[in-house]
């Protein structure tokens, strides 16, 4: 039997186990590493620090012994079936009390499964979200961990260590009951496919409409991050753009192909959206619009049919890209808007306790979605708990005010000039309907009566009605 020394233990040695494990490291914790391809557990110590404490095997029952009660590893392996067979593989390895957390992007539910499976076994399983990229895994990612409480309290000085740092304070928090560790990511990752989308919009506009070149954006993305719109996303598309091709004389960002892909996560927080019911519609469009780019060869075809002919624009440049800034500002605003108002539902609804405040207080820093509005919600969830939807604290009403007759004309502007806007306009469309006292549904409540006897409610009186059209 081997002395048990290390503190923690990372089972998958790609770029996210490793540099997790190597940042662990750094923050003087000894870190043990495995992974079934023994050139990534044999090069594991060629990446840490000089004076860090960092083993690398690849033998499961190796690195299980060598751990310090009660047990703390993270599986950072492939979502899905090899999740529960590395989980096969530890039981019989661990004991009462040790924590398996699953660093990847889980879906939420197969975590709900997988922790009443453990508990029967005493195994403690955290399901946790970890965002901010290869990158932000090595110098400080926000983290997001539920399930628990016990758990948690045992990992929380790691967690702590090496998570991103806001004004001192750790981008990692307990993220509520069960799986809501994962259900939090898996929603961070729904915001971050909307801006992704909106950007990608608003980029479309400045270059095919205003006529910017690649410089001209650069210049302009710049510019916005270091205003309110400062954040991860705009700070990197502002870098993009003057990135050169190494197999030609343009720059790579028009040499990429326009197909995204996508490992799903945004698709589920929409699933989830339509289950709990919660409106969503900006990450529905941004999951849509990803499919669409997908038909490559049909949108050509349409293209050719159709030959929509995007117009330019020659005057008032200055003026279009004052509104485009203002625009993405206050969709951005109201992507955040859609993915917490679906955290406050499942909150309840899914009985996981997500405290907001906490969950805006760790995206400030480290995680994808990183911005300077995560500062301004933070105060929102810290006067107000409860608060079911930020459209509705005054502070940012106020700000939104402001943006909205931008985000009209941008949404006027593209559909003028055949720029499919989507999630520009699914933005505006949303806050037209949630700002809405009076919606039409009277009518569609009228119909569903009307065909099938579905019953409506009255304005005047309490019950269910029915009438022989
Ligand atoms: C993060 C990212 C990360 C990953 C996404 C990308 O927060 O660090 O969200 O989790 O990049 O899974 O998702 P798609 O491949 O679906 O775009």
């Amino acid at each position: 039997m081997e002395t048990s020394s290390f503190d923690f233990g990372m089972i998958g040695l790609g770029v996210m186990g490793r540099n997790l494990l190597l940042n662990m490291a750094d923050h003087g914790f000894s870190v043990i590493g495995f992974d079934k391809d023994s050139a990534k557990a044999d090069s594991l110590g060629s990446f840490a620090s000089p004076g860090t404490i960092v083993k690398g095997v690849n033998s499961l029952p190796e690195m299980i012994n060598q751990l310090k009660r009660p047990r703390k590893l993270m599986m950072l392996v492939p979502a899905g079936p090899i999740v529960d067979s590395v989980i096969s593989d530890l039981l019989p390895l661990l004991e009462d009390g040790d924590i398996i957390i699953d660093g990847g992007n889980s879906h939420y539910t197969d975590t709900l499964n997988r922790i009443k499976f453990l508990e029967d076994k005493k195994i403690h399983f955290v399901g946790m979200g970890v965002s901010g990229g290869e990158h932000g895994a090595r110098t400080g990612p926000s983290i997001m961990p539920g399930g628990d409480v016990k758990a948690w309290k045992e990992l929380k000085p790691i967690l702590e260590a090496i998570s991103a740092k806001v004004n001192n304070e750790p981008c990692v928090a307990y993220m509520g009951k069960a799986a809501a560790g994962h259900y939090v990511k898996m929603v961070h990752n729904g915001i971050e496919y909307a801006i992704m989308q909106l950007i990608s919009e608003v980029y479309d506009i400045l270059k095919n409409v205003v006529g910017l070149s690649n410089d001209e954006l650069h210049d302009v993305f710049k510019k916005w991050n270091e205003g309110e719109l400062s954040s991860f996303l705009v700070e990197i598309t502002a870098d993009i753009f003057l990135k050169k091709d190494e197999f030609s004389n343009n720059r790579l960002v028009d040499m990429i192909l326009d197909k995204a892909g996508s490992k799903g996560t945004g698709k589920w927080t929409s699933q989830d959206a339509m289950n709990l019911p919660v409106p969503i519609p900006t990450i529905d469009i941004a999951v849509a619009m990803r499919n669409l780019s997908v038909y490559k060869e049909e949108r050509k075809s349409a293209a050719a049919l159709y030959r929509p002919k995007t117009k330019m624009i020659s005057k008032n440049k200055e003026k279009v890209i004052q509104q485009l800034h203002d625009s993405l500002f206050a969709a951005t605003i109201l992507c955040y808007a859609q993915g917490l108002s679906m955290l406050h539902n499942a909150s309840a609804g899914l009985q996981m306790d997500i405290p907001l405040k906490d969950v805006v207080r760790i995206w400030r820093g480290g995680c994808i979605i990183r911005s300077s509005l995560l500062e301004l919600f933070t105060t929102a969830y810290k006067k107000n708990l409860q608060l079911p939807n930020i459209l509705l604290h005054k502070k940012i009403a106020a700000l939104i005010k402001k943006k909205t007759a931008s985000l009209r004309k941008v949404v006027q502007l593209s559909a003028a000039g055949k720029i499919p806007a989507a999630g520009l306009a699914s933005a505006l469309f949303y806050f037209d309907a949630y700002c809405s006292a009076n919606l039409p549904t009277n009518l569609v409540q009228a119909q569903r009566d009307y065909f099938g006897a579905h019953t409506y409610q009255r304005i005047d009186k309490e019950g269910s009605f029915h009438t022989e059209w």
